[in-house]
């Protein structure tokens, strides 16, 4: 007879936190969101730690280069996404490993042929005022002249001006070359009153910009994660099939943590695709495995070698894997019964296996509750990919701006590594859908709001650090009527048009 689980399975939306005793210590100025990333052994540190407890999904809408530079600048790790060839994911991580930081690959571009409604076109697109005119329209073209808004009248001007008339030439600029260091291209910027320096090779090609604007920002990172040669740290997903070409490439750029992306992770392609890291590589390759949803799947993925195993099935905001397969299981739930797991393997063997929440987070407080329940970070899609460094076009809908975001599954993803079992592609069908996201700015701006949510949530618990909390955290179950009091109620509510940014 089929097992029959005695409790159903819950969502973290059901839970709530009940405050425990806080000292006068604690103080959101006084919280460490530290977090091992990989696992260790009793009393040893372990070889990768998080700043902070946040990484970005291993998904095309959500963890490119620019989103990995800008998480790892605050203390997390994205996972770059693997449904895409072994070359141009490789060339993603080599980028984040070598990002000069203040140097900036243009990502606003045009060509000479472009036109004054290409310029309008591309400042809507990606809210950048300063564009490099190149040969090719590339990033890393032959720099022809800069288009910034102080060159052109909208009122004035014809929209099918060629760039090339109204520019300001290459002959005008002034331009560092490759080889200058932060502090001279910063020093140029100040003597000459300038808003942005292009940085260019021997043969005139833009490889860079650094920006007057960065200057502060550069200089108040104190979170970010580094490597011991001072690169930002990055993570890459990997699948079970093509691994003997893909983790050479990926080592090779320098990745730093690998991600064995599948929607269900208790199964023996993963633990071929560990045994064959360790046959190579040894202990020196770290992977994760997942997801799993039960004490059981953890501990298959534990013993099969996983350095941190990750949670959920079905809970992601994008998935439909419920609807389609019948799969899946309450994140909360989930996570609470994992944790068990980790905390019984932990006593059992001395071996402490970080373990991950992803996916179905949709309130700040989720995260709390998924770090309270014993998760030891989270894994977020749909948060990361409203902001200005996703990977996604920005888009107006009805007077409102939205970020792209589509599952991994869904058909724009053709990600048939992490999706089909094999077999007759006709009779493949999607678990995830293709879906719009309210634009919410800077990602610095939201998770510095984030954390201080998380910190001040933490202080209300009496804890200083992600363990004290673990420990101390007293969760109660919410019972429906209690929900509708936890939001506004009995109260007519104003025009809430001007709702922040990051409220999500
Ligand atoms: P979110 O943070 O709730 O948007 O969930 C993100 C997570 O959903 C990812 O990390 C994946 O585990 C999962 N996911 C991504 N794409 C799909 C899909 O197409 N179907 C089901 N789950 C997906």
């Amino acid at each position: 007879m089929a097992y029959f689980f005695d409790q159903p399975s819950r969502t973290f939306n059901e839970y709530l936190l009940v405050p425990g005793y806080s000292s006068t210590k604690c103080q959101a100025k006084n919280v460490n969101l530290q977090t091992p990333l990989v696992k260790y052994k009793k009393g040893k540190k372990p070889a990768l730690s998080l700043h902070i407890p946040l990484v970005s999904a291993i998904m095309q809408a959500v963890s490119d280069d620019t989103m990995a530079v800008a998480l790892a600048r605050e203390g997390g790790v994205s996972f770059i996404y693997g449904s895409q060839s072994v070359a141009s994911q490789a060339a993603m991580v080599k980028r984040v490993k070598s990002y000069k930081a203040g140097f900036v690959t243009s990502d606003s571009n045009l060509s000479a042929n472009s036109t004054l409604a290409d310029v309008i076109a591309l400042k809507e697109k990606t809210g950048h005022a300063t564009m490099a005119v190149t040969d090719d329209g590339s990033a890393n073209g032959k720099l022809l002249g800069l288009v910034t808004s102080r060159d052109y009248r909208i009122s004035r001007m014809d929209m099918d001006r060629k760039v090339v008339d109204f520019m300001t030439p290459y002959t005008s600029l002034i331009c560092g070359h490759v080889n200058i260091s932060l502090k001279e291209a910063n020093d140029i910027i100040w003597e000459h009153k300038l808003n942005n320096l292009p940085i260019v090779d021997e043969n005139q090609n833009l490889k860079y910009f650094v920006f007057r604007k960065d200057y502060e920002t550069r200089k108040s990172n104190p979170n970010e994660l580094l490597d011991d040669s001072k690169r930002y740290i990055v993570g890459a997903g990997i699948n079970t099939r093509d691994y003997e070409t893909r983790v050479p490439a990926l080592i090779e750029a320098g990745v730093d943590i690998l991600c064995i992306d599948s929607s269900e992770g208790f199964s023996e392609w993963q633990k071929i695709t560990i045994d064959w890291i360790r046959k190579q590589y040894g202990d020196s390759v770290k992977v994760g495995a997942g997801n799993v949803v039960d004490a059981e799947g953890f501990r298959y993925l534990a013993e099969a070698g996983a350095d941190f195993v990750k949670i959920g099935i079905g809970g992601g905001s994008i998935c439909i894997t419920r609807e389609q397969k019948g799969i899946g299981r309450g994140q909360a739930t989930a996570t609470i019964e994992v944790a068990k797991a980790r905390d019984a393997y932990f006593k059992e063997t001395g071996i402490y296996i970080p373990i991950c929440s992803d996916g179905g987070i949709v309130h700040d407080y989720h995260m709390t509750l998924a770090l309270a329940m014993g998760s030891d970070f989270i894994m977020l899609g749909r948060y990361f990919s409203r902001f200005d460094e996703s990977p996604t076009n920005k888009v107006s809908i009805n007077g409102q701006y939205m970020k792209e975001y589509w599952g991994e599954g869904s058909a724009r993803a053709r990600n048939w590594q992490r999706y089909d079992m094999g077999g007759d592609s006709k009779l493949s069908f999607e678990e995830g859908v293709d879906s719009y996201v309210p634009y919410a700015g800077k990602l610095k701006d939201n998770v510095d709001l984030t954390l201080n949510k998380i910190k001040s949530t933490m202080c209300n618990c009496g804890a200083l650090t992600i363990p004290e909390l673990q420990k101390k955290a007293k969760i109660t179950l919410v019972s429906s009527t209690s929900i509708v009091e936890g939001g506004a109620h009995n109260v007519v509510l104003k025009d809430s048009t001007t709702t922040t940014p990051h409220k999500n």
